[in-house]
């Protein structure tokens, strides 16, 4: 069982995704679980502030310590072992390698993703994270996509959930540098396109040949 508790603004942004497809395959057979912590109720003052500008002056608002760290430790206050992710620009740019680091680690492990939003957030926040992961050299409005885009990368990589006995197949081709080959389901003929004839012959030699000169190495 791997869980994920998300801290964020926008639990609205989040949570349909993750009860579709195989996000919600895997909740259901167990082997997932999501929870959310509204990081507004952790914010300061009556108007449950969450963000204030940086000292030094600039734009924006950036997130504060007070409401993080008490959303964090109500969590790790459950769970000790729970480890934090910060999505930001200037994190460690994840890829598939790592997804399967998080997927193999532990049978059981809790994450908890910190969703920055806004310009950005108060560097002491890092002493509280154990993992900053980037998605890539672009900057997105907050952590929401990110976190959605880490956890259907590591989930899907646990046994059972993209399906029984084909998951290890299925694994084989998710080194990340070794790319899934072309492949084609029905017709034979689009619109004059074919599909390549080895495809057809019930070859499987060759076929299994073809897919390993076809997959897309980097
Ligand atoms: N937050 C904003 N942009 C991001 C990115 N590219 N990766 C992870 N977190 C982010």
């Amino acid at each position: 069982m791997i869980k994920f508790t998300i801290i964020t603004l926008f639990r609205e942004a989040i949570e349909p995704y993750l009860k579709a497809s195989m996000m919600e395959k895997a909740t259901r057979k167990g082997l997932a679980e999501f929870d959310f912590v509204d990081l507004r109720d952790f914010g300061l003052g009556p108007h449950k502030s969450v963000d204030d500008t940086p000292y030094g002056g600039g734009d924006g608002m950036l997130l504060r310590c007070e409401p993080v760290f008490k959303a964090i430790e109500s969590v790790k206050a459950k769970d000790a072992s729970a480890k934090v992710i910060l999505p930001t620009p200037v994190g460690e740019v994840w890829n598939q390698e790592m997804a399967r680091e998080f997927a193999e680690r532990e049978t059981s492990s809790h994450y908890i993703i910190l969703c920055p939003h806004y310009e950005g957030y108060d560097e002491r926040i890092l002493s509280i994270v154990d993992y900053k992961i980037s998605l890539g050299k672009y900057v997105l409005t907050g952590g929401e996509l990110p976190a959605l885009a880490i956890i259907d990368s590591v989930v899907r990589l646990i046994p059972g959930v993209l399906g029984g006995e084909k998951s290890a197949e299925i694994e084989s081709f998710s080194d990340g540098d070794n790319l899934e080959y072309p492949q084609y389901t029905r017709p034979e003929d689009f619109r004059g396109m074919k599909v390549p004839e080895i495809l057809l012959s019930g070859n499987h030699g060759e076929i299994a040949k073809w897919r390993e000169e076809h997959s897309g190495k980097a």
